[in-house]
């Protein structure tokens, strides 16, 4: 048995406008964790994004995740436990901060007990614990996925995509998920769905093809953002300001963060959008990544 392992898992932006619960795409910002057995109690150090703001152990995604392995493969949970977590990824923020906590829980306690479930199965696990599957899916697989989490079961697949420079902007603005999806219509009409539809499988052609301007056309949607993007100071005009640069843009996840694909050589457009947080009173961060085409990935240290 390993005396420790590290897992790193990749933010992720889930929905890219008209896929909603559905598409998914990894980015290269990484939460790194390290896992040994030792000592009798749960301990858990968190550095970066996060720190200071510790749950009990208990209740921490990382550990509910890892007890979810153990309960399923039923074996007893481990009495001493020291986790980790460098932690990149902005809680809160619509980067798949909770996703990267699940896989990470779940891919530590695989390999602690030889890894007794399949990819498959810790997918599962993985949209139990988040109640859908599309950042999870990235998060594991890279690059872009489409998922459907129903029955009890996962279909996904990995999309084809190219390159397109990233920029995220996140405004210091506290949206939770479970808060944002309660704004959401439980019903839309026929004529709404088969728009996202349509503009669900353009976003999917856009990122095989690499085009920009399909993608911008594509990137609208009717079934959250509408309700969502008002809930956020200054958003719909930070989306406005960096669409009116040529970017495609979306809220990313849930929000707050609202996240930008454009082409090298184009204007920036976090200044911009910057600006319009500031407008409504918000400051902002601002991240400039790529698309990571690898999930999350283990390392093992013996000892
Ligand atoms: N698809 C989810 C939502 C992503 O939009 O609520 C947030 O985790």
């Amino acid at each position: 048995m390993p005396a420790a392992i590290t897992v790193h898992a990749p933010a992720t932006t889930a929905n890219l406008g008209p896929g909603f619960d559905t598409l998914g795409l990894a980015l290269d910002l990484w939460n790194e964790t390290r896992v040994s057995l030792e000592g009798e109690r749960i301990v858990i150090h968190t550095h970066g994004e996060g720190e200071g703001q510790t749950l009990p152990a208990g209740e921490h995604l990382l550990v509910r995740a890892m007890r979810r392995v153990y309960e399923v493969c039923g074996h007893p949970f481990p009495q001493g436990l020291h986790l980790w977590a460098h932690n990149r990824i902005p809680w809160g923020s619509g980067l798949g901060s909770s996703a990267a906590a699940i896989v990470s829980g779940l891919l530590a306690a695989n390999a602690l007990l030889g890894n007794p479930l399949p990819s498959t199965e810790l997918l599962l696990l993985a949209a139990r614990l988040e109640g859908h599957s599309d950042n999870v899916a990235p998060a594991l697989l890279g690059g872009l996925t489409v998922s459907l989490f129903q029955d009890e079961q996962v279909l996904v697949r990995p999309l084809p995509w190219r390159p397109f420079q990233v920029t995220v902007v996140l405004p210091e603005f506290s949206l939770p998920t479970q808060v944002s999806r309660r704004f959401l219509p439980q019903q839309v009409s026929l004529s709404q769905a088969v728009r996202n539809m349509a503009r669900a499988f353009f976003v999917a052609q856009a990122f095989a093809e690499g085009d920009l301007t399909l993608l911008r056309q594509a990137m609208q949607d009717e079934l959250h953002q509408p309700y969502r993007l008002p809930l956020i100071p200054g958003a719909q005009e930070a989306l406005a300001a960096a669409q009116s640069l040529g970017a495609a843009v979306a809220l990313s996840g849930a929000g707050p963060s609202l996240i930008a694909f454009s082409l090298p050589g184009m204007p920036p457009v976090a200044p911009a959008m910057q600006e319009a947080f500031a407008r409504a009173g918000l400051r902002s961060r601002t991240f400039a990544l790529q698309i990571a085409p690898q999930g999350a990935s283990l390392r093992f240290q013996t000892g």
